[in-house]
């Protein structure tokens, strides 16, 4: 069976880590449709819309979406997105590499962070000039499904603490409901947790990352400590996700379109390249999923690396030897 995978490469470093993926697919023996949409910055300055309508076609139709990244058009591009996949569950991995000079080596966490409300509801307005508004929302609903979703992922991927993030000492309306519900998942489950105030966690976080393995979280949350557990493992450079739902999926590295490096062909291929690889997971594919890490840990152990892992390899060459390793 083929499938028909679509390919949205964006803007900046999103052009040059997305070739990197394809050529690291197209190493494996699997019969891949590729289907190219245009999104991002350049697209709206083209066409006046960050987001062409036969773009989001394309990955509403495909079987899975890989995306590399947009510039400032970023909420208008990859929220829609993860829409028309019908995300509800932003998964974010953020593991170190023993070789690589990380500042807490003992990381492994995956964040599983709800994907659809929150503070990214979209719901903003100008009451009166000077003062704005934004309505965070929060639902039973999907918050229910995120907390299923999160200690399915717990039991399935080995690990055994799940800790909830929320600010319920403060927003006790939303974060209230949100963790009730996660809660009440959790003992339907038998399953064991913690709860833990969102800004005490980014501080546990990064003095004990080891004491946690799935977190589970609203939407900003999710968006602010993922990023701070990358600076924890060597960067954004190595940091892969996945929008999850019911059938579609889309697959992204956590980084934007880093402005400050693209177009020198240096961007670290790996977030992107990982996020391949869940995308191989998410359609059965595990053994190729896995031969994938192996072959990107094995690069980052032994080089060549890309300069923000203190490296001086470009982009092509770093994808070169992990396809090479494969
Ligand atoms: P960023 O993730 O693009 O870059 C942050 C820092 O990490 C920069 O110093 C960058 O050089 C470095 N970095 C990121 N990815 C790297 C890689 N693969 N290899 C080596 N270094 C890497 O975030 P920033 O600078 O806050 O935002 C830049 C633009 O990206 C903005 O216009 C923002 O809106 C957009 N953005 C888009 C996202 C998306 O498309 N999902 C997500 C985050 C930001
Ligand atoms: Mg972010």
């Amino acid at each position: 069976m083929t499938h028909e995978i679509a390919i949205i490469p964006g803007d900046g470093i999103g052009q040059e880590v997305t070739p990197a993926a394809i050529d690291v697919l197209d190493e494996l023996d699997i019969d891949f449709d590729f289907v190219y949409g245009d999104a991002g910055d350049e697209t709206k300055a083209e066409t006046g819309e960050a987001l062409p309508e036969e773009t989001a076609a394309i990955a509403a139709d495909a079987d899975a979406t890989l995306f590399g990244a947009a510039g400032e058009t970023a909420a208008d591009v990859i929220l829609p997105l993860r829409s028309v996949v019908g995300s509800f569950a932003n998964i974010r991995p953020a593991r170190a590499y023993p070789a690589l000079d990380g500042l807490q080596p003992e990381t492994d966490l995956v964040f599983v962070r709800e994907n659809t409300e929150g503070v990214y509801s979209g719901i903003e307005n100008e009451i009166t000039e000077g003062v704005r508004t934004l309505t965070r929302v929060i639902t039973e609903d999907a918050s229910e499904q995120i907390a299923e979703y999160g200690f399915q992922y717990a039991k399935r991927n080995g690990y055994d603490d799940v800790t909830i993030a929320h600010k319920a000492n403060v927003m006790q309306e939303t974060d209230g409901l949100f963790v009730e519900v996660a809660e009440r998942v959790a003992e339907e489950r038998g399953a064991e947790y913690d709860t833990t105030l969102m800004d005490a966690l980014a501080m546990h976080l990064v003095m004990h990352p080891e004491d946690y393995g799935v977190v589970i979280c609203p939407n900003l949350a999710g968006d602010m400590l993922s990023d701070l557990a990358a600076g924890l493992v060597g960067g954004l450079g190595l940091l892969p996700s996945a929008n999850v739902g019911e059938e579609n999926a889309l697959f992204e590295p956590v980084h934007g379109s880093a402005p400050d490096i693209a177009g020198e062909g240096v961007a670290n291929p790996t977030a992107m390249i990982l996020s391949a690889a869940m995308m191989l997971d998410h359609l059965e594919y595990t053994e190729p999923a896995a031969q994938v890490r192996v072959a990107v840990e094995s690069v980052l152990e032994n080089g060549p690396h890309t300069p923000d892992l203190g490296g001086d390899a470009t982009t092509e060459e770093m994808t070169a030897a992990i396809v090479d390793n494969l």
